[in-house]
């Protein structure tokens, strides 16, 4: 398994591309791969990859592709030409989405002979508790409803999914430790949530085994974004250190 640093993704959610480049020079060798969501490349365009790019730093591009297989894996062939470490995908697209994009990212990767991109499934959003996934008229609860997107998913040839801490033990159980597990919904402290309901600490997120955690508005809102990040990366090793003892 990697070194912590490389197991923590730093969620760029942010407006303009001096904060892009003032978090990543801040926090500078400490973090070596960056989400960019929609705010920043909707905003920003592919100036914020080509920043990323020029500090060799890997992109999770997480733009939670969600349409007919063809769009999808249209856009999957298209953002690999930015070779991104990680392109996410909503499982709601359907085993037929899913497949048509990693299909695509297969055929890109064989014909450029570049690491093929992981595809990575969003289940269900950290933010939504279970009064809110019964509002949008899902029935069963939300645990079962990860879990069987999961198995899906792992069927349909993905390579991991984005779940809340919680489930991540369980997925682990049912998927095997090779299928990734990315986390967000990471809090220090549990009381400063903000609109997430699903959240766990570092060491709990790890403990449930997931491969990465991501955190974003604990870092982006720190007095010292550097400072903050290091006190994760000391959370993380001092779990480590206790589980192999
Ligand atoms: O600021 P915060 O630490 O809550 O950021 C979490 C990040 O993870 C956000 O960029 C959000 O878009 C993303 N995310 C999430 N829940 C998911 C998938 C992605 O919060 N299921």
């Amino acid at each position: 398994m990697d070194k912590t640093s490389n197991r923590l993704i730093i969620a760029l959610d942010v407006p303009t591309i001096e904060d892009v480049t003032r978090i990543v020079d801040t926090v500078g060798d400490a973090v070596d791969c960056y989400k960019v969501g929609m705010e920043a490349f909707y905003g920003l365009g592919h100036t914020v990859l080509a920043q990323l790019a020029s500090r060799n730093k890997k992109v999770f591009v997480d733009l939670k592709l969600h349409d007919i297989p063809t769009t999808v894996s249209k856009t999957v062939k298209a953002l690999c030409q930015f070779s991104p470490a990680f392109i996410t995908l909503h499982a709601a697209g359907g085993v037929k989405m899913l497949k048509a994009a990693m299909e695509e990212a297969d055929l890109w990767a064989a014909r450029t002979q570049r690491p093929r991109p992981k595809l990575l499934a969003i289940t269900v959003l950290t933010s939504l508790g279970e009064r809110d996934w019964v509002e949008i008229g899902y029935q069963s609860p939300i645990r079962e409803s990860v879990l069987r997107m999961a198995v899906m998913c792992k069927e349909a040839g993905m390579d991991g999914v984005v779940a809340a801490p919680q489930e991540a033990a369980a997925i682990r159980a049912l998927c095997g430790s090779d299928f990734l597990i990315v986390t967000p919904g990471i809090r220090l402290h549990p009381e400063r949530n903000g609109d997430q309901t699903r959240t766990a600490t570092p060491a709990q997120a790890l403990k449930a085994g997931a491969h990465y955690l991501v955190i974003g508005r604990p870092v982006l809102s720190a007095e010292s974004p550097r400072d903050e990040v290091k006190h994760i990366l000391n959370s993380m090793d001092e779990y480590m250190e206790k589980a192999k003892g």
